[in-house]
């Protein structure tokens, strides 16, 4: 190998590693991202003409490196085993009297440790000669992918480790700290971007990231709490000791791992004195971790399938504060759906800082009866929507009014409504600005139309000053109004405006999601797509045959049958047409739409086409094809071997019966000839 080359590889790894300590680290890059991807390449080039002399460390193995090995599967040496849970501090004894009860009768359970349940995602770090070669993710317990490079940005891990033993694995949790979490979410607000529902989702969409700067940006933290695969380690003797080695290796280790005397009132202490804590930690955990401290017993006392015997999760409740209910506001869902929601008197609870609160539709507020006023408990259960349980009524202050819903949309007075049968109340007005607003915004999202530059202030401003009453306006904008708003130059207009434009094309599925049809999600959007193909075609189609779509439902059958069937939707729809917007679906190849409404069932044996490849061809023009002969059939195409109740009920019915010629002209012009 040629000196000179060893030596320019030394050099662009130092020279990358510097300027990657500015990027990730200090969040200062010295260079153009250019200029990195250039050294970058030049890197990765040498070190496939010399693979020998690559280190496993090299930056192309490990910061927006070589993508090879991203979430590769990685079979853990050790499996990562779950944890039993217990629930009652009862559960707690009984686990540790079955465990004894596996042991002889001298080898007594004395020690045990209580570590945080670190709610996060659990990772094993594999150190070869000390050089952090490989992390994964647990997976299935047995096989979990390869995170290395994203690992590797996570400042409390190191990257080496001086007097680690040959093979070491280090298990441990990615975990995301709550004031880091809520930075991300304040730029994720800023931007208009989806925020997370807590700290650990946003630990896991990191970890799941390709792009290691994308993680290197969020700040993640680990907790090293089990040893892995240890080969020629030192000999360690208790749990607590593990805990004390993985810290003298420089490994991040929580300090509130205690080693506790085996019996229930030193447990209920411990636990106690956690749960007092809980909430002073910039980190969440959602229980707390009893462990054997004993190796040796730990040993012997092995395992299940799936968890160890000698360590047992107990879950914490979650967590509960009480607070001022200040007022019951409502809020105007897309549809017109009128929610109830509690402001509160800021309170942290379950590691946020809660200030509203669902009280989800009047039933619930009658059966709870929080009342603007009271002092009511708030329940966050580990995650997600924070909860009101209900009012504590030895603070209720005397003569305190009931609550009553409103009889107007907050948004345009117009009246909400409780239609019989549903638990909600509806605003009925299509034009409700709010309505309005989130329909835009629903429609602009990404997942959606994709309309960059139009966000939510945006939206509230074209709503208010009358620019836009439906999604279809946003094609008919007048853009010179717009010109003369405050904050809206020449080149933002036309950002704007070309933005708009490029949406015409999205795929047909984003268009049907983008429409806010009550109950029809991205998934059953693209399913509408491809099954309809076409615009034309889902909008005059039956409910009957919505009904028979595979993995639709009668619900959001019916609730898109409906919608096709209001005359402000249809208006929608045709500002969306003469707007050109694409109405065509993935199947569509071009074919004109000549079958549109009408509905041809085959049968028999054709000499040109299967079965499928007939029926595939109908729905391509904007037919359907259904399997049998009803009242709604336009014609039968007969081929040979025919099913003989077809053709009788077609005679019965009076339906035409075309051969594969007149099938053939049917097809290129949409006239059924009977020959
Ligand atoms: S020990 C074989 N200790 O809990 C023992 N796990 O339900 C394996 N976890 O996947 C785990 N904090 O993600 C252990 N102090 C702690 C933990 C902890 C959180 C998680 C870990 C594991 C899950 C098991």
């Amino acid at each position: 190998m040629s000196e000179d080359a060893t030596l320019r590889m030394e050099e662009l790894r130092e020279i990358i590693r510097k300027h990657n300590v500015a990027y990730y680290e200090k969040d200062a890059p010295t260079i153009s991202d250019a200029e990195w991807d250039s050294l970058m390449r030049e890197l990765r080039d040498l070190e496939r003409q010399f693979p020998d002399a690559k280190p496993a460390d090299s930056p192309t193995e490990t910061i927006g490196g070589a993508t090879s090995k991203i979430f590769a599967p990685v079979t853990h040496s050790v499996p990562m085993m779950s944890l039993d849970n217990a629930f009652e501090i009862s559960e707690l004894e009984q686990w540790t009297q079955k465990a004894q009860r596996k042991l002889d009768s001298e080898e007594v359970i004395s020690e045990l440790v209580c570590e945080l349940k670190f709610d996060g995602l659990a990772i094993s770090i594999r150190y070869e000669d000390g050089h952090l070669v490989q992390a994964a993710t647990r997976g299935d317990g047995s096989v979990g992918e390869d995170v290395t490079h994203n690992v590797l940005t996570i400042a409390d891990i190191p990257h080496q480790i001086t007097g680690a033993p040959p093979i070491l694995e280090v298990r441990g949790e990615v975990y995301l700290r709550i004031s880091e979490f809520e930075k991300l979410n304040a730029i994720a607000e800023k931007n208009d971007a989806k925020k997370y529902v807590n700290p650990r989702n946003a630990a896991a969409g990191s970890l799941r990231q390709k792009d290691a700067r994308v993680a290197a940006k969020r700040n993640l933290s680990f907790w090293a709490y089990q040893l892995g695969q240890v080969v020629d380690g030192p000999t360690l003797t208790s749990h607590f000791q593990t805990l004390e080695y993985l810290r003298s290796l420089g490994l991040p280790v929580n300090e509130n791992a205690t080693c506790v005397k085996n019996n229930i009132v030193e447990l209920q202490k411990c636990i106690d004195d956690f749960k007092e804590r809980q909430s002073s930690f910039d980190y969440e955990f959602d229980g707390i971790v009893i462990k054997v401290d004993s190796l040796d017993l730990q040993k012997k006392l092995g395992s299940t399938a799936k968890a160890p015997r000698w360590a047992i999760a107990y879950k914490l409740p979650p967590e509960e504060q009480i607070t001022t209910l200040v007022d019951i506001e409502i809020s105007i869902g897309t549809a017109g759906s009128a929610t109830p929601f509690a402001k509160l008197e800021p309170v942290f609870v379950g590691g946020v800082t809660v200030s509203t609160a669902t009280l989800h539709n009047q039933d619930q507020i009658r059966e709870k009866d929080v009342r603007p006023g009271d002092k009511v408990i708030i329940r966050r259960a580990g995650e997600v929507i924070p909860e009101v349980v209900g009012p504590v009524l030895k603070h209720r202050p005397e003569g305190l009014p009931k609550w009553e819903f409103p009889k107007s949309c907050p948004s345009c007075g117009s009246d909400l409504t409780r239609p019989s049968g549903e638990a909600r109340h509806r605003c009925t007005n299509y034009a409700c600005p709010r309505q309005v607003r989130g329909r835009v915004e629903h429609f602009s999202q990404r997942t959606a139309m994709d309309i960059e530059h139009l966000g939510e202030q945006t939206i509230d401003l074209f709503v208010t000053e009358g620019l836009i009453e439906d999604v279809g306006d946003l094609y008919s904008l007048n853009f010179e109004r717009i010109e003369s708003f405050e904050g809206f130059g020449e080149t933002s207009v036309e950002n704007l405006r070309n933005a708009i434009h490029l949406s015409k094309s999205r795929p047909f599925g984003n268009l049907i999601f983008g429409l806010s049809i009550p109950h029809v999600g991205r998934t059953n959007a693209d399913l509408l797509a491809s099954e309809f193909g076409h615009m034309d075609t889902l909008m005059l189609t039956t409910l009957d045959d919505l009904e028979e779509i595979e993995g639709l439902g009668p619900v959001i059958a019916s609730s898109v049958h409906e919608y096709f069937r209001t005359p402000k939707n249809l208006e929608v729809i045709e500002k969306l047409r003469t707007a050109s917007v694409n109405f065509q679906g993935p199947i569509d190849e071009g074919l004109e739409k000549v079958l549109v409404g009408k509905s041809i069932v085959v049968t028999g044996t054709l000499e040109n086409y299967t079965r499928d490849e007939a029926a595939e061809a109908i729905k391509k023009r904007g037919g359907k094809s259904p399997g049998s002969v009803s009242g709604k059939t336009d014609a039968l195409v007969l081929g040979e071997n025919p099913g003989g109740s077809k053709i009788s009920k077609a005679e019965q019915l009076g339906v035409p019966i075309l051969d594969e010629l007149a099938f053939k002209e049917l097809l290129e012009t949409g006239e059924i000839k009977t020959s």
